[in-house]
């Protein structure tokens, strides 16, 4: 399985229609944020200039909903939706919006407007708060769940998150498997969670060519997932080939 990454002020659903005719199997809108204290947090993180979809509580479900119109125009594949929110409830209503296949819990996030709130990757610190959180999700949603984790942040161990993950019911880890100072995927990460789970796992990172997508398949990965190689609206190679 080939994915469209989320990337927060640019994956909206014209992107994703559009990046859809290279030949993803599942596009992802967001993050998005839908909890007040969330909301008032991307407002924060705009103002000092980093792109953020900023979209009020009460015209969230409306927005999505036409979002999912606009990718459904060309695109017949899985449609996920990266979410940030301290509460569950915002994410399972997302979870019964028509065409929404996949709800994706962003415990990826490192920006500190939204890990001052226990959000994002802050979730990866508390195993325990973090398996209790996507169980209600996995027990209430109508789509599938999926989970997107960022490797090696410091005081983490990927392998307890993913068992979390695995055990709450969640059908997706989303692996980011960012190496800090390099340009390549963590794959040793991978085949830790691989070795020790048999979650979903959607490996992540530096994917730019048909070898680094390779070279995720190999590690492990039962999918990949792209997102800077897509950024500008096209791939300069072929997901034909992989
Ligand atoms: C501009 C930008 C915005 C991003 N926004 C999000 C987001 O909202 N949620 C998320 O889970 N990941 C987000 N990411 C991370 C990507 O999904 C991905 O994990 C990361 O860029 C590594 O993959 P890549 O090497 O294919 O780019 C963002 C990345 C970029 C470059």
């Amino acid at each position: 399985m080939i994915v469209l990454a989320p990337m927060a002020g640019i994956t909206d659903g014209a992107f994703c229609r559009d990046i859809s005719r290279e030949g993803f199997d599942m596009v992802t809108l967001g993050g998005y944020n839908v909890d007040p204290p969330t909301i008032q947090a991307g407002r924060e993180i705009l103002s000092r200039g980093r792109p953020e979809f900023l979209v009020e509580e009460e015209l969230l479900i409306p927005y999505l909903e036409d979002q999912v119109k606009i990718i459904q125009e060309e695109f017949g594949g899985f449609i996920s939706v990266n979410l940030r929110s301290v509460t569950t409830e915002p994410i399972v209503e997302v979870s019964k919006i028509r065409g929404v296949q996949v709800v994706e819990v962003n415990a990826h996030c490192r920006q500190k407007e939204i890990t001052n709130l226990g959000c994002g990757q802050a979730m990866l610190r508390d195993v325990s708060r973090l398996e209790e959180y996507l169980r209600e999700i996995t027990q209430k949603a109508k789509s599938m769940v999926s989970v997107k984790i960022r490797a090696n942040v410091p005081g983490v161990n990927e392998v307890e998150v993913a068992e979390a993950v695995e055990r709450s019911g969640a059908n997706y880890i989303h692996v980011d498997a960012m190496l800090p100072g390099s340009n390549s995927a963590d794959l040793n990460i991978i085949r830790s969670i691989k070795e020790n789970t048999s979650v979903f796992i959607i490996g992540n990172n530096s994917i730019k060519d048909v070898v680094s997508a390779h070279e995720m398949l190999n590690a492990g990965a039962d999918g990949i997932s792209i997102a800077r190689a897509a950024i500008g609206g096209s791939l300069n190679f072929e997901l034909s080939r992989i």
